[in-house]
């Protein structure tokens, strides 16, 4: 909301050169949603509007109160989260949302379509609640994860084999085993393990067709894209049509690794160990948060933010 309390004013005109972005950075970061503070400055710091919109994207409000030509006053304000934006582009503007989101139980990814409001009224949560945990998100500190969005595409394809798929790779033998093992010995007392392996298997099967597709003929495709449009030259149609075809079917096999990761949680209540899980059993559970979180992660860097851009990146390529 809009306050009529006295609003902040920090004169930059007196900081030191480098200190001048890292001081109002700050100062933003730490408005709640609605809240605004004015910059004082002795010339236009148009530069700094770049930089905000390129670093926190459209999340500000900015109004010049004086132009010149000695003094230049700018009022930044804080947006509150747009009516129309989707938690999946929430998240892919900032990734820290992704923590509020997920322990709301709110999908980022594979359910990302939805607005803030939408998802509130069917999970029952408060707007207003969840508006205040995403804003308190915004000041938990700049992170690395910001950069994805900005990298070349070529680039964020092959992070996310590095990254992901050989996670993806490497946690599979290991989850496998696990998850037989305690369903074996806990089974006869805890019968929901043999449905937590059943589920794991399914997700483990699932994935182990899923990644080669994208190694084989998504990724490599985006990276033509992305040549393509460097050295400003049209490409022919793929055999598949257009991407959104591969991309529609990424995005159902990703709805259903979700769907198993969600009813393994839900057989689990939430990963709660019970008084008599041995070692094996919470190391097996930690493993599957883990595995969980991994997967979420990357799939929202494919659904959220590489496909769509390869999608915008296809219409200027083809012929
Ligand atoms: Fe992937
Ligand atoms: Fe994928």
């Amino acid at each position: 909301m809009e306050t009529t309390q006295i609003i902040e004013k920090l004169d930059v005109t007196i900081l030191e050169p480098g200190m001048k972005h890292p001081a109002i950075f700050k100062r933003f970061d730490n408005l709640e949603a609605g809240e605004a503070f004015i910059i004082h400055n002795d010339h236009d710091p148009k530069p700094l509007y770049y930089q905000l919109l390129g670093e926190r994207g459209n999340t500000f409000k900015w109004e010049y109160l004086e132009e010149g030509p000695d003094v230049w006053e700018v009022k930044i304000s804080k947006l509150t989260p747009q009516e129309g934006e989707t938690v999946g582009e929430m998240v892919a503007k900032d990734y820290r949302k992704a923590q509020v989101f997920r322990k709301y139980g709110i999908d980022f990814c594979c359910g990302g379509k939805k607005t803030v409001k939408q998802v509130c009224h069917e999970k029952g949560i408060k707007q207003e609640e969840l508006e205040q945990a995403l804003s308190t998100a915004d000041v938990a500190g700049k992170s690395r994860e910001e950069a994805f969005d900005k990298w070349e595409l070529a680039f964020l394809a092959d992070y996310i084999v590095n990254v992901h798929h050989k996670y993806v790779q490497e946690a599979i033998p290991v989850l496998y085993e696990f998850t037989t093992k305690i369903a074996r010995v806990h089974g006869s007392q805890h019968p929901e393990l043999l449905e937590v392996a059943k589920h794991f298997a399914n997700v483990a099967s699932e994935l182990e067709a899923h990644m080669p597709k994208e190694e084989r003929v998504l990724f490599p495709y985006i990276k033509r894209l992305e040549e393509a449009q460097k050295n400003n030259v049209k490409l022919d149609s793929p055999a598949f049509g257009s991407i959104q075809n591969p991309i529609n079917m990424m995005e159902m096999e990703h709805e259903q690794a979700g769907n198993e990761l969600e009813a393994i949680r839900a057989l689990t209540a939430n990963y709660t160990l019970p008084a008599d899980a041995c070692a094996t059993y919470t190391v097996t559970f930690k493993k599957l948060q883990e595995f969980e979180e991994d997967l979420f992660r990357h799939i929202h860097l494919e659904n959220n933010i590489l496909f769509p851009k390869a999608l915008e990146l296809e219409k200027g390529v083809l012929n």
